[in-house]
Protein backbone atom coordinates (compact mmCIF):
# COMPACT_ATOMS: atom_id res chain seq x y z
CA UNK A 1 0.00 0.00 0.00
CA UNK A 2 1.27 3.41 -1.04
CA UNK A 3 0.07 6.46 0.79
CA UNK A 4 1.73 8.98 -0.72
CA UNK A 5 3.59 12.10 0.64
CA UNK A 6 1.68 14.56 3.39
CA UNK A 7 0.88 17.44 1.86
CA UNK A 8 1.59 21.18 2.86
CA UNK A 9 3.02 21.97 6.42
CA UNK A 10 4.14 18.37 6.04
CA UNK A 11 6.66 18.81 2.73
CA UNK A 12 10.32 17.73 4.05
CA UNK A 13 11.59 20.61 5.45
CA UNK A 14 15.16 19.77 4.50
CA UNK A 15 17.59 21.52 7.37
CA UNK A 16 19.86 23.66 4.42
CA UNK A 17 20.66 27.16 6.09
CA UNK A 18 23.89 25.87 8.10
CA UNK A 19 27.18 28.11 7.21
CA UNK A 20 29.76 25.33 8.20
CA UNK A 21 32.02 28.18 8.47
CA UNK A 22 30.79 30.30 10.90
CA UNK A 23 29.80 27.37 13.55
CA UNK A 24 31.21 24.68 15.52
CA UNK A 25 31.26 21.47 14.14
CA UNK A 26 33.08 17.68 14.78
CA UNK A 27 33.45 14.97 12.79
CA UNK A 28 33.46 11.66 13.30
CA UNK A 29 33.89 8.58 10.85
CA UNK A 30 30.64 6.94 11.87
CA UNK A 31 27.88 9.33 13.82
CA UNK A 32 25.23 7.08 16.28
CA UNK A 33 22.51 9.65 17.42
CA UNK A 34 20.69 7.55 20.23
CA UNK A 35 22.25 5.96 23.53
CA UNK A 36 20.07 2.82 24.01
CA UNK A 37 20.39 -0.03 23.35
CA UNK A 38 19.99 -0.13 19.17
CA UNK A 39 22.61 2.85 19.66
CA UNK A 40 24.65 1.81 22.32
CA UNK A 41 25.82 -1.80 19.83
CA UNK A 42 25.93 0.04 16.93
CA UNK A 43 28.77 2.25 18.36
CA UNK A 44 30.65 -0.15 19.97
CA UNK A 45 30.33 -2.81 16.74
CA UNK A 46 31.60 0.51 14.77
CA UNK A 47 34.57 1.23 17.42
CA UNK A 48 35.67 -2.42 17.57
CA UNK A 49 35.94 -2.26 13.90
CA UNK A 50 38.50 0.81 14.08
CA UNK A 51 36.39 3.57 13.62
CA UNK A 52 35.81 6.58 15.54
CA UNK A 53 32.66 6.91 16.63
CA UNK A 54 30.56 10.10 17.98
CA UNK A 55 27.48 9.18 20.09
CA UNK A 56 24.65 11.72 20.75
CA UNK A 57 22.10 11.24 23.29
CA UNK A 58 19.42 13.67 24.40
CA UNK A 59 18.77 11.86 27.86
CA UNK A 60 20.28 9.61 30.16
CA UNK A 61 21.06 5.89 29.84
CA UNK A 62 18.89 5.50 32.52
CA UNK A 63 15.53 7.19 30.88
CA UNK A 64 15.35 5.17 27.60
CA UNK A 65 12.70 3.02 26.47
CA UNK A 66 15.74 0.28 26.99
CA UNK A 67 16.53 1.16 30.75
CA UNK A 68 12.61 0.86 30.91
CA UNK A 69 12.04 -2.43 29.71
CA UNK A 70 11.02 -5.22 32.37
CA UNK A 71 9.90 -8.78 31.08
CA UNK A 72 12.64 -9.40 29.00
CA UNK A 73 14.59 -10.47 25.75
CA UNK A 74 13.11 -13.49 23.97
CA UNK A 75 15.73 -15.25 21.87
CA UNK A 76 16.34 -19.34 21.10
CA UNK A 77 19.98 -19.62 22.76
CA UNK A 78 22.45 -22.46 21.94
CA UNK A 79 20.59 -26.14 22.40
CA UNK A 80 21.89 -26.72 25.65
CA UNK A 81 20.26 -23.64 27.40
CA UNK A 82 17.41 -23.34 25.71
CA UNK A 83 14.23 -25.17 26.65
CA UNK A 84 13.82 -28.65 25.46
CA UNK A 85 12.37 -28.56 22.38
CA UNK A 86 12.33 -25.15 21.85
CA UNK A 87 13.46 -23.76 18.68
CA UNK A 88 14.48 -20.98 16.29
CA UNK A 89 11.56 -22.47 14.02
CA UNK A 90 8.85 -22.25 16.60
CA UNK A 91 10.15 -18.78 17.56
CA UNK A 92 9.74 -17.86 13.90
CA UNK A 93 6.26 -19.53 13.92
CA UNK A 94 5.30 -17.29 17.33
CA UNK A 95 6.74 -13.70 15.45
CA UNK A 96 4.84 -14.29 12.43
CA UNK A 97 1.33 -15.52 14.17
CA UNK A 98 1.33 -12.07 16.46
CA UNK A 99 2.25 -10.03 13.08
CA UNK A 100 -0.99 -11.44 11.55
CA UNK A 101 0.88 -11.93 8.07
CA UNK A 102 2.47 -8.83 7.12
CA UNK A 103 6.02 -9.34 8.67
CA UNK A 104 8.59 -10.32 6.14
CA UNK A 105 9.52 -14.16 6.63
CA UNK A 106 13.04 -13.64 5.26
CA UNK A 107 13.96 -11.08 7.77
CA UNK A 108 12.14 -12.39 10.79
CA UNK A 109 14.20 -15.77 10.18
CA UNK A 110 17.37 -14.12 9.61
CA UNK A 111 17.06 -12.09 12.96
CA UNK A 112 16.00 -14.71 15.13
CA UNK A 113 18.39 -17.43 13.84
CA UNK A 114 21.34 -14.72 15.04
CA UNK A 115 19.38 -14.09 18.59
CA UNK A 116 22.07 -16.70 20.39
CA UNK A 117 24.76 -15.36 19.10
CA UNK A 118 23.71 -11.69 19.72
CA UNK A 119 22.69 -12.45 23.17
CA UNK A 120 26.48 -14.06 23.68
CA UNK A 121 27.54 -10.64 22.92
CA UNK A 122 25.38 -8.74 25.37
CA UNK A 123 27.04 -11.37 27.96
CA UNK A 124 30.89 -10.45 26.68
CA UNK A 125 29.80 -6.55 27.46
CA UNK A 126 29.14 -7.57 31.08
CA UNK A 127 24.93 -8.11 30.78
CA UNK A 128 24.07 -10.71 33.80
CA UNK A 129 20.92 -12.17 33.24
CA UNK A 130 18.95 -14.29 35.70
CA UNK A 131 19.99 -17.49 36.54
CA UNK A 132 17.69 -20.54 37.97
CA UNK A 133 18.05 -22.40 40.91
CA UNK A 134 20.46 -24.86 39.43
CA UNK A 135 23.04 -22.19 37.81
CA UNK A 136 21.05 -22.28 34.59
CA UNK A 137 20.04 -18.94 32.61
CA UNK A 138 16.07 -18.83 34.19
CA UNK A 139 13.65 -18.69 30.65
CA UNK A 140 10.29 -17.04 31.35
CA UNK A 141 7.24 -17.22 29.05
CA UNK A 142 5.13 -14.04 28.15
CA UNK A 143 2.22 -13.79 25.84
CA UNK A 144 2.13 -15.07 22.10
CA UNK A 145 5.22 -17.29 23.16
CA UNK A 146 4.66 -20.90 22.94
CA UNK A 147 7.73 -21.74 24.89
CA UNK A 148 9.59 -20.49 27.60
CA UNK A 149 12.98 -18.61 26.08
CA UNK A 150 12.59 -14.78 27.72
CA UNK A 151 15.68 -14.03 29.61
CA UNK A 152 15.62 -11.28 31.92
CA UNK A 153 17.71 -9.53 34.58
CA UNK A 154 16.68 -8.35 38.32
CA UNK A 155 13.46 -10.12 38.22
CA UNK A 156 12.13 -7.12 36.14
CA UNK A 157 14.54 -4.55 35.42
CA UNK A 158 15.89 -6.38 32.71
CA UNK A 159 15.99 -3.34 30.29
CA UNK A 160 18.38 -1.21 33.35
CA UNK A 161 20.52 -3.99 33.83
CA UNK A 162 21.26 -4.05 29.44
CA UNK A 163 21.54 -0.36 29.56
CA UNK A 164 23.79 -0.01 32.70
CA UNK A 165 26.19 -3.01 30.95
CA UNK A 166 26.14 -1.51 27.48
CA UNK A 167 26.29 2.29 28.62
CA UNK A 168 29.32 1.16 30.82
CA UNK A 169 31.28 -0.81 27.98
CA UNK A 170 30.44 2.15 25.60
CA UNK A 171 32.27 4.93 28.57
CA UNK A 172 35.60 2.71 28.38
CA UNK A 173 36.31 2.37 24.68
CA UNK A 174 38.28 4.43 23.28
CA UNK A 175 37.35 4.87 20.02
CA UNK A 176 33.91 6.27 21.28
CA UNK A 177 33.10 9.81 22.27
CA UNK A 178 30.23 10.21 23.89
CA UNK A 179 28.25 13.89 24.18
CA UNK A 180 25.18 13.59 26.61
CA UNK A 181 22.35 16.47 26.32
CA UNK A 182 22.84 16.47 22.87
CA UNK A 183 19.88 17.10 21.00
CA UNK A 184 19.89 16.35 17.50
CA UNK A 185 17.46 18.53 15.37
CA UNK A 186 17.73 17.07 11.88
CA UNK A 187 19.71 15.11 9.46
CA UNK A 188 22.30 16.83 7.48
CA UNK A 189 22.03 15.61 3.40
CA UNK A 190 24.11 16.66 0.79
CA UNK A 191 23.30 15.69 -2.56
CA UNK A 192 20.96 13.03 -1.27
CA UNK A 193 23.27 11.70 1.01
CA UNK A 194 23.31 11.63 5.14
CA UNK A 195 26.53 13.65 5.84
CA UNK A 196 25.99 13.78 9.62
CA UNK A 197 23.04 16.11 11.97
CA UNK A 198 22.77 19.88 13.53
CA UNK A 199 22.57 18.92 17.33
CA UNK A 200 21.37 21.38 20.09
CA UNK A 201 23.66 21.77 23.31
CA UNK A 202 23.90 24.36 25.90
CA UNK A 203 22.50 27.16 23.48
CA UNK A 204 24.75 26.13 21.09
CA UNK A 205 23.99 24.62 17.45
CA UNK A 206 26.70 22.42 16.28
CA UNK A 207 26.87 20.07 12.80
CA UNK A 208 28.24 16.50 13.98
CA UNK A 209 29.79 15.46 10.11
CA UNK A 210 30.52 12.07 9.32
CA UNK A 211 30.95 9.86 6.61
CA UNK A 212 27.91 7.08 7.91
CA UNK A 213 25.24 7.99 10.30
CA UNK A 214 23.38 5.40 12.69
CA UNK A 215 19.71 6.87 13.45
CA UNK A 216 18.89 4.70 16.96
CA UNK A 217 16.44 7.78 18.71
CA UNK A 218 13.68 5.21 20.18
CA UNK A 219 9.74 5.16 19.57
CA UNK A 220 7.40 7.78 19.39
CA UNK A 221 5.14 6.48 22.22
CA UNK A 222 4.86 10.25 23.71
CA UNK A 223 2.61 11.07 20.85
CA UNK A 224 -0.62 9.36 22.67
CA UNK A 225 -1.84 11.06 26.06
CA UNK A 226 -1.55 7.32 27.63
CA UNK A 227 1.67 5.77 27.71
CA UNK A 228 4.35 3.44 29.06
CA UNK A 229 7.21 5.95 27.63
CA UNK A 230 9.78 8.10 29.43
CA UNK A 231 9.68 11.23 27.92
CA UNK A 232 12.51 10.93 25.54
CA UNK A 233 9.93 8.54 23.13
CA UNK A 234 8.65 11.76 20.81
CA UNK A 235 9.66 10.56 17.58
CA UNK A 236 12.62 12.75 16.64
CA UNK A 237 13.95 10.20 14.54
CA UNK A 238 11.43 9.08 12.16
CA UNK A 239 10.51 12.66 11.60
CA UNK A 240 14.38 13.57 10.98
CA UNK A 241 14.38 11.13 8.31
CA UNK A 242 11.15 11.43 6.50
CA UNK A 243 11.92 15.43 6.53
CA UNK A 244 15.46 14.46 5.29
CA UNK A 245 13.65 11.70 2.38
CA UNK A 246 13.73 8.27 3.92
CA UNK A 247 10.93 6.15 3.16
CA UNK A 248 9.03 5.24 6.08
CA UNK A 249 6.58 2.18 6.49
CA UNK A 250 3.87 0.24 8.69
CA UNK A 251 3.45 3.70 10.91
CA UNK A 252 -0.03 2.72 11.29
CA UNK A 253 0.99 -0.21 13.64
CA UNK A 254 1.29 1.48 17.05
CA UNK A 255 1.06 -1.35 19.67
CA UNK A 256 -0.99 -0.55 22.87
CA UNK A 257 0.17 -2.66 25.93
CA UNK A 258 -2.87 -4.07 27.73
CA UNK A 259 -1.53 -3.83 31.02
CA UNK A 260 -0.67 -0.18 32.89
CA UNK A 261 -1.47 0.89 36.70
CA UNK A 262 -4.31 3.52 36.18
CA UNK A 263 -3.93 5.65 38.86
CA UNK A 264 -5.71 9.04 37.77
CA UNK A 265 -2.75 11.46 37.78
CA UNK A 266 0.00 8.88 38.43
CA UNK A 267 2.40 7.83 35.58
CA UNK A 268 1.27 4.99 33.52
CA UNK A 269 3.62 2.36 34.93
CA UNK A 270 3.97 -0.81 32.93
CA UNK A 271 2.68 -3.90 34.32
CA UNK A 272 4.82 -6.50 32.65
CA UNK A 273 3.04 -9.49 30.76
CA UNK A 274 5.68 -11.70 32.23
CA UNK A 275 3.25 -11.31 35.33
CA UNK A 276 0.58 -12.82 33.29
CA UNK A 277 3.36 -14.97 31.91
CA UNK A 278 3.68 -16.50 35.49
CA UNK A 279 0.24 -17.00 36.31
CA UNK A 280 -1.42 -13.76 36.84
CA UNK A 281 -5.06 -13.13 35.60
CA UNK A 282 -6.98 -10.33 34.57
CA UNK A 283 -11.15 -9.49 35.86
CA UNK A 284 -13.81 -7.74 35.08
CA UNK A 285 -15.93 -6.03 37.86
CA UNK A 286 -17.64 -8.53 38.96
CA UNK A 287 -14.60 -10.14 39.64
CA UNK A 288 -15.25 -12.96 36.73
CA UNK A 289 -11.82 -13.92 34.43
CA UNK A 290 -13.21 -12.65 31.14
CA UNK A 291 -10.26 -13.20 28.73
CA UNK A 292 -10.89 -17.36 28.22
CA UNK A 293 -14.06 -15.65 25.96
CA UNK A 294 -11.82 -13.74 23.77
CA UNK A 295 -9.33 -16.49 22.56
CA UNK A 296 -8.11 -19.55 23.25
CA UNK A 297 -4.59 -18.50 24.92
CA UNK A 298 -6.96 -16.52 27.03
CA UNK A 299 -4.57 -13.78 29.50
CA UNK A 300 -1.68 -14.64 27.66
CA UNK A 301 -3.27 -14.08 24.06
CA UNK A 302 -1.03 -11.24 21.57
CA UNK A 303 -0.74 -8.14 22.61
CA UNK A 304 -4.03 -6.47 20.36
CA UNK A 305 -6.20 -9.36 21.24
CA UNK A 306 -5.82 -8.81 24.99
CA UNK A 307 -5.77 -4.98 24.70
CA UNK A 308 -9.39 -5.29 22.72
CA UNK A 309 -10.89 -7.66 25.11
CA UNK A 310 -10.10 -5.24 28.14
CA UNK A 311 -11.22 -2.29 26.58
CA UNK A 312 -14.56 -4.29 25.58
CA UNK A 313 -15.01 -4.77 29.08
CA UNK A 314 -14.12 -1.31 29.79
CA UNK A 315 -17.19 -0.25 27.72
CA UNK A 316 -19.48 -2.61 29.18
CA UNK A 317 -18.74 -1.44 32.87
CA UNK A 318 -18.43 2.15 32.54
CA UNK A 319 -15.30 1.70 34.66
CA UNK A 320 -11.69 3.14 33.44
CA UNK A 321 -9.95 0.12 33.91
CA UNK A 322 -9.98 -3.88 34.78
CA UNK A 323 -8.21 -5.57 37.59
CA UNK A 324 -4.92 -7.76 37.72
CA UNK A 325 -5.03 -10.96 40.04
CA UNK A 326 -1.86 -12.03 41.10
CA UNK A 327 -2.49 -12.14 44.83
CA UNK A 328 -2.61 -15.74 44.61
CA UNK A 329 1.20 -15.98 43.30
CA UNK A 330 2.53 -14.90 46.88
CA UNK A 331 4.26 -12.09 48.73
CA UNK A 332 7.15 -13.94 48.44
CA UNK A 333 7.69 -14.86 44.57
CA UNK A 334 6.35 -11.16 43.97
CA UNK A 335 9.13 -9.87 45.76
CA UNK A 336 12.08 -11.59 44.48
CA UNK A 337 10.11 -11.91 40.96
CA UNK A 338 8.56 -8.23 40.06
CA UNK A 339 10.83 -6.06 42.50
CA UNK A 340 10.33 -2.73 39.96
CA UNK A 341 6.51 -3.54 40.87
CA UNK A 342 6.00 -4.09 44.22
CA UNK A 343 8.08 -1.49 44.98
CA UNK A 344 6.28 1.21 42.80
CA UNK A 345 2.69 -0.04 43.58
CA UNK A 346 3.87 0.75 47.43
CA UNK A 347 3.64 4.20 46.45
CA UNK A 348 0.36 4.16 45.79
CA UNK A 349 -0.52 1.92 49.08
CA UNK A 350 -0.86 -1.17 46.60
CA UNK A 351 0.26 -4.46 47.65
CA UNK A 352 0.09 -7.00 44.40
CA UNK A 353 0.22 -9.67 47.01
CA UNK A 354 -2.92 -8.65 48.87
CA UNK A 355 -5.00 -6.33 46.29
CA UNK A 356 -5.60 -6.93 42.55
CA UNK A 357 -4.37 -4.20 40.33
CA UNK A 358 -6.07 -1.47 38.24
CA UNK A 359 -4.94 -1.78 34.77
CA UNK A 360 -5.68 -0.12 31.41
CA UNK A 361 -3.81 -0.10 27.44
CA UNK A 362 -1.67 2.36 26.60
CA UNK A 363 0.52 3.41 23.82
CA UNK A 364 3.74 0.91 24.37
CA UNK A 365 5.22 0.49 21.33
CA UNK A 366 5.51 1.44 17.55
CA UNK A 367 6.48 -1.49 14.84
CA UNK A 368 6.62 0.67 12.36
CA UNK A 369 9.12 3.55 11.14
CA UNK A 370 11.99 4.27 9.25
CA UNK A 371 11.99 1.07 6.52
CA UNK A 372 15.68 -0.41 6.54
CA UNK A 373 16.44 -4.08 5.26
CA UNK A 374 18.37 -6.53 8.15
CA UNK A 375 21.60 -4.80 7.96
CA UNK A 376 19.60 -0.96 9.60
CA UNK A 377 20.46 0.12 5.81
CA UNK A 378 17.87 2.68 5.02
CA UNK A 379 16.63 4.50 1.37
CA UNK A 380 18.97 7.23 1.94
CA UNK A 381 22.23 6.79 1.36
CA UNK A 382 24.60 6.85 4.12
CA UNK A 383 22.09 6.16 6.39
CA UNK A 384 21.27 3.73 8.90
CA UNK A 385 18.30 2.59 10.83
CA UNK A 386 18.01 0.42 14.10
CA UNK A 387 15.99 -0.40 17.19
CA UNK A 388 12.09 1.19 18.01
CA UNK A 389 12.73 4.04 15.05
CA UNK A 390 13.48 1.17 12.50
CA UNK A 391 10.91 -0.78 10.62
CA UNK A 392 12.58 -3.76 9.29
CA UNK A 393 9.16 -6.12 8.75
CA UNK A 394 10.37 -7.95 12.00
CA UNK A 395 6.72 -6.97 13.73
CA UNK A 396 4.30 -6.80 11.11
CA UNK A 397 1.35 -5.77 12.17
CA UNK A 398 2.06 -6.47 15.81
CA UNK A 399 5.16 -7.28 17.33
CA UNK A 400 5.37 -10.50 19.94
CA UNK A 401 6.29 -9.61 22.97
CA UNK A 402 10.26 -9.23 23.94
CA UNK A 403 11.56 -9.56 20.32
CA UNK A 404 12.13 -5.30 20.49
CA UNK A 405 15.05 -5.65 22.64
CA UNK A 406 16.71 -8.93 20.31
CA UNK A 407 15.87 -6.43 17.12
CA UNK A 408 17.16 -3.46 18.78
CA UNK A 409 20.71 -5.64 19.58
CA UNK A 410 21.01 -7.38 16.37
CA UNK A 411 19.97 -4.87 13.67
CA UNK A 412 22.22 -2.49 16.18
CA UNK A 413 25.36 -4.42 15.97
CA UNK A 414 24.73 -4.79 11.90
CA UNK A 415 24.54 -1.01 11.31
CA UNK A 416 27.60 -1.14 13.43
CA UNK A 417 29.31 -3.26 10.98
CA UNK A 418 27.77 -1.78 7.84
CA UNK A 419 28.35 2.13 9.10
CA UNK A 420 31.96 1.16 9.86
CA UNK A 421 32.64 -0.41 6.38
CA UNK A 422 30.68 2.94 4.63
CA UNK A 423 32.37 5.40 7.36
CA UNK A 424 35.12 7.71 7.56
CA UNK A 425 36.44 11.05 7.29
CA UNK A 426 33.55 13.07 5.91
CA UNK A 427 33.86 14.41 2.59
CA UNK A 428 33.96 18.30 1.85
CA UNK A 429 30.46 19.41 2.58
CA UNK A 430 29.28 22.89 1.32
CA UNK A 431 25.67 23.77 3.31
CA UNK A 432 24.18 26.60 2.23
CA UNK A 433 20.81 28.15 4.31
CA UNK A 434 17.49 29.69 4.24
CA UNK A 435 16.76 30.43 8.07
CA UNK A 436 13.38 30.79 8.88
CA UNK A 437 11.64 33.05 10.81
CA UNK A 438 11.27 32.18 14.73
CA UNK A 439 8.38 31.01 16.31
CA UNK A 440 6.03 33.27 17.76
CA UNK A 441 6.92 33.86 21.65
CA UNK A 442 3.67 34.16 22.65
CA UNK A 443 2.73 29.90 21.80
CA UNK A 444 2.17 27.95 24.56
CA UNK A 445 3.98 24.80 23.57
CA UNK A 446 3.00 22.90 26.39
CA UNK A 447 -0.50 23.55 26.21
CA UNK A 448 -0.93 23.07 22.48
CA UNK A 449 1.14 19.09 23.38
CA UNK A 450 -1.18 18.46 25.10
CA UNK A 451 -3.65 19.33 22.74
CA UNK A 452 -2.02 16.97 20.30
CA UNK A 453 -1.55 13.95 22.71
CA UNK A 454 -5.31 14.47 23.74
CA UNK A 455 -6.52 13.95 20.24
CA UNK A 456 -4.47 11.24 19.35
CA UNK A 457 -5.43 9.27 22.29
CA UNK A 458 -9.12 9.73 20.88
CA UNK A 459 -8.90 10.26 17.52
CA UNK A 460 -5.78 7.97 16.38
CA UNK A 461 -5.56 5.13 19.67
CA UNK A 462 -6.75 1.74 19.98
CA UNK A 463 -10.19 1.93 17.85
CA UNK A 464 -10.20 4.12 14.62
CA UNK A 465 -12.79 5.41 12.29
CA UNK A 466 -12.17 6.78 9.10
CA UNK A 467 -14.06 10.31 10.32
CA UNK A 468 -12.01 10.47 13.41
CA UNK A 469 -9.10 9.89 11.63
CA UNK A 470 -9.75 12.50 8.98
CA UNK A 471 -10.57 15.21 11.61
CA UNK A 472 -7.80 14.17 13.53
CA UNK A 473 -5.41 15.13 10.36
CA UNK A 474 -7.39 18.42 9.80
CA UNK A 475 -6.69 19.26 13.25
CA UNK A 476 -2.83 18.33 12.97
CA UNK A 477 -2.78 19.52 9.56
CA UNK A 478 -3.78 23.10 11.31
CA UNK A 479 -1.87 23.38 14.14
CA UNK A 480 0.91 22.69 11.73
CA UNK A 481 0.07 25.23 9.41
CA UNK A 482 -0.93 27.89 12.17
CA UNK A 483 0.91 27.45 15.26
CA UNK A 484 3.87 25.38 15.12
CA UNK A 485 5.25 26.13 11.66
CA UNK A 486 8.14 28.34 12.11
CA UNK A 487 11.67 27.47 13.32
CA UNK A 488 11.91 26.88 17.38
CA UNK A 489 15.04 27.62 19.21
CA UNK A 490 14.43 24.81 21.99
CA UNK A 491 13.93 20.86 22.18
CA UNK A 492 10.72 21.26 23.54
CA UNK A 493 9.80 23.34 20.63
CA UNK A 494 11.49 20.76 18.08
CA UNK A 495 9.69 17.74 20.02
CA UNK A 496 6.47 19.59 19.39
CA UNK A 497 7.18 19.65 15.72
CA UNK A 498 8.42 16.17 15.31
CA UNK A 499 5.08 14.90 17.23
CA UNK A 500 2.93 16.80 15.01
CA UNK A 501 4.77 14.95 12.38
CA UNK A 502 4.38 11.82 13.73
CA UNK A 503 1.00 12.04 14.00
CA UNK A 504 0.28 13.15 10.79
CA UNK A 505 2.06 10.11 9.49
CA UNK A 506 0.48 7.59 11.85
CA UNK A 507 -3.08 9.43 10.98
CA UNK A 508 -2.15 9.00 7.04
CA UNK A 509 -1.37 5.69 6.80
CA UNK A 510 -4.03 4.64 9.21
CA UNK A 511 -6.53 6.04 7.28
CA UNK A 512 -4.96 4.06 4.01
CA UNK A 513 -5.27 0.72 5.72
CA UNK A 514 -9.19 0.59 5.52
CA UNK A 515 -8.71 -2.93 6.79
CA UNK A 516 -8.44 -3.83 10.65
CA UNK A 517 -4.87 -5.59 10.93
CA UNK A 518 -3.39 -6.20 14.31
CA UNK A 519 -2.36 -3.83 16.33
CA UNK A 520 -4.83 -1.12 13.83
CA UNK A 521 -8.41 -1.61 14.82
CA UNK A 522 -10.97 0.03 12.70
CA UNK A 523 -14.63 -0.14 13.93
CA UNK A 524 -15.50 0.85 10.38
CA UNK A 525 -13.36 -2.03 8.84
CA UNK A 526 -13.54 -2.93 5.35
CA UNK A 527 -12.22 -4.38 2.41
CA UNK A 528 -9.65 -7.23 2.91
CA UNK A 529 -6.47 -6.80 5.04
CA UNK A 530 -3.45 -5.81 1.84
CA UNK A 531 -0.84 -8.33 1.88
CA UNK A 532 1.91 -6.59 0.83
CA UNK A 533 4.23 -6.41 3.53
CA UNK A 534 4.87 -2.27 3.93
CA UNK A 535 2.25 0.65 3.83
CA UNK A 536 4.81 2.76 2.39
CA UNK A 537 5.15 6.74 3.33
CA UNK A 538 7.97 8.41 0.86
CA UNK A 539 8.57 11.84 1.33
P1 LIG B 1 15.74 3.73 23.26
O1 LIG B 1 16.20 2.74 24.24
O2 LIG B 1 14.45 4.40 23.56
O3 LIG B 1 16.88 4.83 23.12
C1 LIG B 1 16.66 5.99 22.36
C2 LIG B 1 17.81 6.93 22.59
O4 LIG B 1 17.73 8.00 21.64
C3 LIG B 1 17.82 7.60 23.94
O5 LIG B 1 19.16 7.66 24.40
C4 LIG B 1 17.31 9.02 23.68
O6 LIG B 1 17.82 9.96 24.61
C5 LIG B 1 17.89 9.23 22.29
N1 LIG B 1 17.22 10.25 21.50
C6 LIG B 1 15.93 10.32 21.11
N2 LIG B 1 15.71 11.42 20.37
C7 LIG B 1 16.89 12.07 20.27
C8 LIG B 1 17.32 13.27 19.67
N3 LIG B 1 16.48 14.08 19.01
N4 LIG B 1 18.61 13.63 19.78
C9 LIG B 1 19.50 12.86 20.48
N5 LIG B 1 19.14 11.72 21.09
C10 LIG B 1 17.86 11.32 20.98
N6 LIG B 1 11.01 -4.65 24.72
C11 LIG B 1 11.40 -5.92 24.92
O7 LIG B 1 11.90 -6.57 23.99
N7 LIG B 1 11.26 -6.50 26.16
C12 LIG B 1 10.73 -5.84 27.22
O8 LIG B 1 10.64 -6.38 28.31
C13 LIG B 1 10.29 -4.51 27.03
N8 LIG B 1 9.72 -3.81 28.05
C14 LIG B 1 9.42 -2.50 27.85
C15 LIG B 1 8.93 -1.76 28.94
C16 LIG B 1 8.68 -0.41 28.80
C17 LIG B 1 8.14 0.38 29.97
C18 LIG B 1 8.90 0.22 27.55
C19 LIG B 1 8.63 1.68 27.38
C20 LIG B 1 9.36 -0.51 26.47
C21 LIG B 1 9.62 -1.87 26.61
N9 LIG B 1 10.10 -2.64 25.54
C22 LIG B 1 10.47 -3.93 25.75
C23 LIG B 1 10.41 -2.02 24.25
C24 LIG B 1 11.94 -1.79 24.18
O9 LIG B 1 12.40 -1.36 25.44
C25 LIG B 1 12.30 -0.74 23.14
O10 LIG B 1 11.69 -1.02 21.93
C26 LIG B 1 13.81 -0.70 22.91
O11 LIG B 1 14.49 -0.60 24.14
C27 LIG B 1 14.17 0.47 22.02
O12 LIG B 1 15.56 0.63 22.02
P2 LIG B 1 16.20 1.78 21.15
O13 LIG B 1 17.67 1.67 21.34
O14 LIG B 1 15.65 1.72 19.80
O15 LIG B 1 15.64 3.13 21.79
C1 LIG C 1 6.45 -6.41 29.17
O1 LIG C 1 7.31 -6.66 30.00
O2 LIG C 1 5.27 -6.73 29.24
C2 LIG C 1 6.86 -5.64 28.00
C3 LIG C 1 7.55 -6.56 27.12
C4 LIG C 1 7.64 -5.97 25.77
O3 LIG C 1 7.18 -4.86 25.53
O4 LIG C 1 8.19 -6.66 24.92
Amino acid sequence: MQVHALPGPWAPRHLVGFDLRRRPHLEADVLVIGGGVAGFCAALEAADAGREVLLLAKGSPEESNTAWAQGGIAAVLDPHEAQPNDTVDLHVRDTLAAGVGLCDEVVVRDLLADGARAIACLRRQGCNFDLDDQGAVALAREGGHAARRILHAQGDATGREIARALAQAVERHPGITTIPGAFAIDLLTEGGRVVGALYHRRDELIAALAGATVLATGGCGRVWRETTNPVVATGDGLAMAYRAGAAVADVEFMQFHPTTLYIAGGARLLITEAMRGEGAVLKNHQGERFMPGYHPQADLAPRDVVTRGIISEIRKSGFPHVWLDATHLGAEFLHHRFPTIVQACARFGIDPAKDWLPVHPSAHYHCGGVLTDAQGATTLPGLWAAGEVACTGLHGANRLASNSLLEGLIVGLRAGTAAAAAGGAPGRIRISADRPDPAPEDLDVQDLLRSVRSLMWRQVGIERTANELAMARRSLDFWAQHQARDAFRSPAGWELQNQLTVGALVATAALARTASVGTHTRTDSAGAVDPRHFSLVKP
